[in-house]
């Protein structure tokens, strides 16, 4: 245990049985060849596959103090998740990512790393600087999140590479305080993030990521979700 820091790794699933076990197995493999203390919390929102029966027996293997279930009764969207997940983190770090396989967890020591060599309020993960890339999309996903980036870029200037990923360290006040301020809800919530942080004057690290496209179930990113981060992005513009 590093100077009593504990990481909070807030897990939003939503039909994520497959992935689970994978997922948190090598979450407690980073996490505890870095000797690091850490939770894991599960934030399922109902979802009709049973991943939620699914946590219950990784809790049960793992233990109660590593993986803890703070499931809701149904699919309320992945920001408010994060919100809900919060209030019952532990550490004095949080940790957001998805639970699909996408974002590796052998990343979240790099992330560790970057923050304490700069003592970083937040340290985001980047597919668009070094390192940093997307694989396994198609290029219609490629072209969306490409644009939303560069939109985002040129009407708000926030000063982080990557807007829209959710692979991120926060102290967990500095987050508390960026959430209280957020006021949008879906895919969107990422981006406002970096830009409430900003206006609070926070520091932003970078770590590049690769980002690799889920093998198992689906993106729950469609079309409404398209039209909602332009609104979001629209409202931002004009109020900050
Ligand atoms: N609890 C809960 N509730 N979890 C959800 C919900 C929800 O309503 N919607 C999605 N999730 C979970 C999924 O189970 C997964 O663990 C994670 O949130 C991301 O959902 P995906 O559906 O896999 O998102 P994606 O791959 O299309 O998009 C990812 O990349 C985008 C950037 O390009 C996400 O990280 C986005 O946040 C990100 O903007
Ligand atoms: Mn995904």
């Amino acid at each position: 245990m590093a100077g009593g820091d504990k990481y909070s790794v807030l897990l939003p699933t939503y039909n994520e049985r497959e992935n689970l076990p994978i997922i948190i197995w090598l979450l407690c493999k980073y996490l505890g060849e870095s000797n690091l203390e850490y939770e894991i919390i599960v934030i399922d929102d109902g979802s009709p596959d049973g991943t939620l029966e699914v946590a219950k027996q990784l809790q049960e293997v793992y233990g109660q103090d590593k993986i803890v279930l703070r499931p809701r009764a149904k699919k309320l969207g992945l920001g408010t998740a994060y919100i809900h997940g919060i209030k019952h983190a532990t550490g004095n770090f949080v940790i957001i990512m998805d639970a699909d396989l996408s974002h590796h967890p052998k990343f979240i020591p790099e992330f560790i790393k970057k923050q304490k060599e700069g003592n970083f309020d937040l340290v985001s993960g980047t597919r668009y600087t070094g390192d940093g890339g997307v694989y396994g999309w198609d290029l219609k996903r490629k072209i969306i999140s490409r644009t939303a980036n560069y939109l985002t870029q040129i009407l708000l200037r926030p000063g982080a590479s990557d807007l829209t990923g959710s692979f991120r360290l926060f102290r967990k006040e500095a987050l508390q305080n960026i959430v209280k301020a957020c006021v949008s809800k879906g895919y969107v919530f990422q981006m406002e993030i970096i830009i409430r942080a900003r206006q609070f004057g926070y520091t932003i690290g970078e770590v590049p990521i690769k980002f690799v496209d889920r093998v198992y179930g689906e993106s729950k990113l469609g079309g409404s979700e398209v039209i909602g981060f332009a609104k979001g992005l629209l409202y931002l513009f004009a109020t900050t």
